[in-house]
């Protein structure tokens, strides 16, 4: 049943910066405490997770989104799922993980040859290979962008493994028609950009910040693959079009609102999301970072800002939230969210995956600030650093802190606080775990059970990958 075999997890323990402890830091007592069982979490997600990849009856690769069939029905592969799942994987550096990662690759060549109804940017896949053809929100375009940047990622790990041949025979080779599965995907995404299409959570169609700011990444490192592969006019093409989009996205800051709205130039779907609000836009800053091209960054002053804005919108809004205000908040998709995880006419939930990715968020937050080596706190940004230290007895000072000096005791104390925010989601996290380590998709806003799809695979790949963050700051700070 399970892949792997528990010895080949024994590499994660150092390696996940377990063990270290921060200098300086006036440390949580509990921090030990924490690093146990997020490592213990560890495993059995990777294990969890692992049910989830090419389940009997399913075509190599398949990436089930849940192993429920029913109430609801989550066993299909979704691009966006599966791609993400598949980056987890590559970010992890497991061989017996990577694995998959060639089984991803043949599978999308195997989704992208059927005809389906709205071409590349079709959602979901049944098991066998074959486009679900329902009734559905589509297209959806993050989709291939996601898949693109993922098997972008691949392709660079085989070139440096001397696999050039099985590069340039599945995932990218030069000409027209495209012939592999990344240049299919850039070629879409190259093309179809400009349309409007569905959001991640399916529902609204527009333009939006998550799926934008994706199909940007996809075509800036497509244009680097595609400079690599003796490919120039395609580079220049996925280069400009990038551009292009890149404008496009900045469309989205509201300066007056102080935040980054999801969606513009809505034109179907729902019609009540009247805020903007929306925790995709800080996941799409998280899956679409790349030091050599910041963009959107995550320590950028809209990034910070909208996510101070999301963060009290969530607190206030469910009630989970005020009884146990020492956890980190449990944050959902949007504040208006009415699916439940079964149904949409009721009211929505905090999620696992998007509260860990909230954990992720400001553990890279932290690792940046590290690596860069200062923080500065400017107008806009300072409201997001105040809720930070809300409760440290250093927050009065911060009101006339702007350039935080690394080494400062500032500058310490803010890293240590948002270390600590980060643990403090992923305590929230594990707070609502099924005792054998279950994660279902969403924990209850009131009770604070666990609902809707069991066994959610992101939500596995959503926890290691916050894990694995954690990690990476942990060992920036020795
Ligand atoms: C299932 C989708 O995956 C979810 O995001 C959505 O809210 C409901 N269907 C309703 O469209
Ligand atoms: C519903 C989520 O809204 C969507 O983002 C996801 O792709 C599907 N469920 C499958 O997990």
């Amino acid at each position: 049943m399970l892949r792997g075999g528990r010895g080949s997890l024994l590499w994660a323990a150092a390696w996940l910066g377990f063990g270290f402890h921060i200098a300086d830091a006036s440390a949580k007592s509990v921090q030990g405490d924490i690093e146990l069982a997020l490592k213990q979490q560890f495993e059995i997600s990777t294990y969890k997770l692992l049910d989830n990849i090419s389940p009997k009856g399913t075509l190599p690769g398949t990436v089930i989104a849940a192993p429920s069939r029913a109430e609801p029905d989550y066993f299909f592969h979704w691009t966006r799922d599966g791609s993400l799942v598949m980056s987890t994987f590559l970010d992890l550096e497991n061989p017996a993980l990577i694995s998959h990662v060639r089984d991803f690759a043949l599978l999308s060549e195997i989704h992208q040859s059927h005809w389906t109804p709205a071409g590349l940017g079709e959602p979901k896949y049944l098991v066998n290979g074959e486009p679900f053809t329902g009734d559905w929100g589509r297209p959806q375009n993050d989709g291939p962008a996601l898949r693109a940047i993922t098997l972008i990622r691949y392709a660079r790990q085989l070139i440096d493994a001397g696999e050039m041949d099985w590069v340039t025979k599945h995932l990218y080779a030069s000409g027209l028609p495209a012939k592999t599965v990344i240049k299919k995907d850039l070629e879409y995404v190259s093309h179809h950009w400009m349309d409007t299409d569905f959001d991640p959570w399916e529902e609204i169609r527009g333009h939006h910040f998550f799926n934008r700011i994706l199909q940007r990444r996809a075509l800036k490192e497509g244009a680097k693959l595609a400079r690599a592969l003796n490919d120039p006019a395609a580079a220049n093409w996925y280069d400009l079009q990038a551009k292009r989009l890149g404008k496009e996205l900045e469309r989205h800051w509201d300066a007056r609102r102080g935040y980054i709205v999801s969606t513009v130039d809505r034109d179907g779907g729902i019609d009540y999301k009247l805020s903007g609000i929306d925790t995709s836009v800080i996941l799409g800053v998280l899956y679409s970072q790349d030091a050599q091209d910041p963009f959107f960054d995550i320590h950028d002053d809209r990034v910070l800002s909208t996510a101070e804005v999301i963060l009290s919108t969530f607190r206030h809004l469910y009630n989970l939230n005020h009884v146990q205000p020492s956890l980190g908040v449990g944050i959902g998709r949007y504040p208006e969210d009415r699916y439940d995880g079964y149904r949409t006419d009721r009211s929505g939930n905090p999620w696992f995956l998007i509260t860990a990715a909230f954990a992720d968020f400001h553990y890279a937050l932290a690792k940046k600030w590290v690596d860069q080596g200062a923080i500065i706190v400017t107008p806009e940004n300072r409201k997001f650093f105040n809720s930070l230290i809300l409760s440290s007895p250093t927050h009065a000072q911060l009101q006339y802190w702007s350039y935080l000096k690394a080494g400062s005791i500032e500058f310490k104390t803010l890293v240590q606080a948002t270390l600590e925010a980060g643990d403090d989601y992923m305590r929230r996290v594990m707070f609502h775990l099924d005792t054998d380590g279950s994660m279902s998709e969403q924990f209850n806003r009131d009770t604070g059970f666990m609902q809707g799809a069991p066994n959610l695979t992101w939500s596995h790949a959503a926890f290691l990958r916050a894990t694995k963050s954690r990690g990476s700051l942990i060992r920036s700070l020795k």
